[in-house]
């Protein structure tokens, strides 16, 4: 029998009940189920509604069946349709028919729309705390390798030399704003939906601030038709979720080059690689290819709220049990990768030689052109002028550290034999020294600045 087969003269088709059951997916709800049913109880129990002695078996029994999960103990019925469901089920069993004074004024859209809140700030907590050892990672290895010079690229071609510290501290701050952003879901995750009633609030004198104090919310909920159907914080935090595994992917993709022979730029720990069935020679980057390949489910679980929520009529819709799977999803997903994605970081090897041997004189044509400003020559022809020289050199097969000063001045008599001077990987990143460049005095200072964020919390 279920909760609310009174008015049904005929059981539900076996398949119905496969259709229309969550049990599968929100049986992880029970902690959260049982601390809002407790918090209900009382606030029933301060209405006058509940005895004091009621209240206080109620709250007892609930805690009764939070051990029996606890300790796994608590035995499902198949006629179980929900955790709610399920929860007041076993309470019945346990005090008797006292267990069904808890859902008075209450009903389960505003239960689930409470549990499934709390659930997600006790999971945005975790996530807080797992980016955060992430970027304490790459905080690490910038402060262990802040002078180690590489390739700086754009189109993935060589462009002007960096500081492997200041792509390091590039990831800090994707992250840093992830966890921002988080926060913010978390601000607007927390009003109180619990005596919204069904739609239309509760006929009892129930003081909801007192309930939203006692839960840990900051606000209730001030519209009941709102309360019951608004998932806007599911769908804000799948958009933080869809974002912050595109950072995983991005940094991801960048060590997976640069782990290949080619590269060589770094080599990832045995920890966080596998080997080939078949080639015995192989080690492949299988944990960034994955941190890279969960972007498909992450955006998808986006996609997928947006299209169940649009064009849903007003209030609650049992469509919205289509919210749970997408964001339990999305949330075990990030849980299994930012500790490997902090483990990949921590244990990475960096070859500092093949970074610094990958460099190209090239590189340094902006320095030239900079060169060429500072004797007072416009940049937009100093641009020019060392694109010619950058033709020329090509064409003898030679760098431009290797063309004469005689060809240099042919093409410009400002250029001097102090332009050799500039042509030196480390003068070029010192000179990117205002806030935010690659200078190693801005790093140093881009990177005081990040574990200051870090230690303040988003
Ligand atoms: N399992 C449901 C959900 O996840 C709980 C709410 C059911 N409400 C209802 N009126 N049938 O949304």
């Amino acid at each position: 029998m279920t909760l609310w087969s009174g008015r049904f003269a005929e059981t539900t088709a076996a398949q119905m009940e496969q259709l229309n059951t969550s049990l599968g997916f929100d049986r992880r709800l029970y902690d959260e189920d049982i601390t809002g049913s407790i918090a209900w109880a009382r606030g029933l129990g301060r209405a006058g509604v509940l005895t004091e002695g009621e209240t206080h078996e109620i709250v007892t029994g609930l805690e009764t069946v939070r051990q029996e999960f606890a300790t796994g103990t608590f035995a499902f019925r198949r006629t179980d349709e929900d955790i709610h469901t399920a929860v007041e089920r076993r309470l019945t069993e346990i005090i008797g028919p006292l267990g069904g004074k808890l859902h008075t004024g209450r009903s389960r859209n505003d239960q689930v729309a409470t549990d499934l809140r709390l659930y997600l700030l006790k999971t945005i907590d975790i996530l807080h705390q797992q980016i955060a050892a992430l970027q304490s990672a790459l905080l690490d290895q910038a402060e262990a390798h802040v002078d180690v010079l590489m390739p700086g690229y754009t189109h993935l071609q060589q462009a002007q030399p960096i500081l492997f510290s200041h792509w390091l501290g590039s990831f800090f701050w994707k992250f840093q704003r992830d966890r921002e952003r988080l926060h913010d879901v978390a601000r607007r995750a927390a009003a109180l939906p619990l005596g919204a009633g069904a739609l239309a609030g509760c006929p009892l004198p129930i003081d909801r601030q007192t309930l939203a104090a006692e839960l840990g919310f900051a606000s209730v909920a001030p519209n009941s038709l709102d309360a019951v159907a608004d998932r806007d914080y599911v769908v804000e935090f799948l958009a933080c979720a869809a974002l912050l595994q595109v950072h995983l992917s991005n940094l991801a993709e960048d060590l997976i080059i640069w782990s290949s022979h080619e590269f060589g730029f770094i080599e990832l720990d045995d920890a966080y690689a596998t080997g080939s069935s078949l080639m015995p020679q192989k080690k492949n980057p299988d944990s960034l290819e994955l941190l890279r390949g969960k972007s498909g489910r992450l955006a998808g679980a986006l996609i997928s709220l947006l299209t169940t929520l649009k064009g849903l009529p007003s209030s609650y819709n049992k469509d919205l049990q289509e919210d749970k799977e997408p964001l339990f999803d999305a949330i075990d997903t990030l849980a299994l990768e930012l500790p490997v994605a902090a483990g990949v970081i921590r244990t990475l090897r960096v070859n500092a030689e093949r970074m610094q041997a990958a460099l190209q004189d090239a590189l340094l044509a902006t320095d030239l052109a900079d060169y060429l400003v500072r004797k007072g020559i416009p940049f937009r022809q100093s641009h020019h002028l060392v694109g010619r020289a950058i033709r020329q050199a090509e064409a003898a097969g030679l760098s431009l550290k290797q063309l004469d000063l005689a060809s240099y001045q042919a093409i410009d008599p400002a250029f001097a034999a102090d332009l050799y001077a500039v042509l030196d990987f480390r003068c070029s990143v010192q000179a990117r020294a205002a806030e935010g460049g690659t200078a190693p005095v801005a790093v140093r200072a881009q990177l005081l600045q990040a574990r200051e964020v870090l230690a303040r919390g988003p």
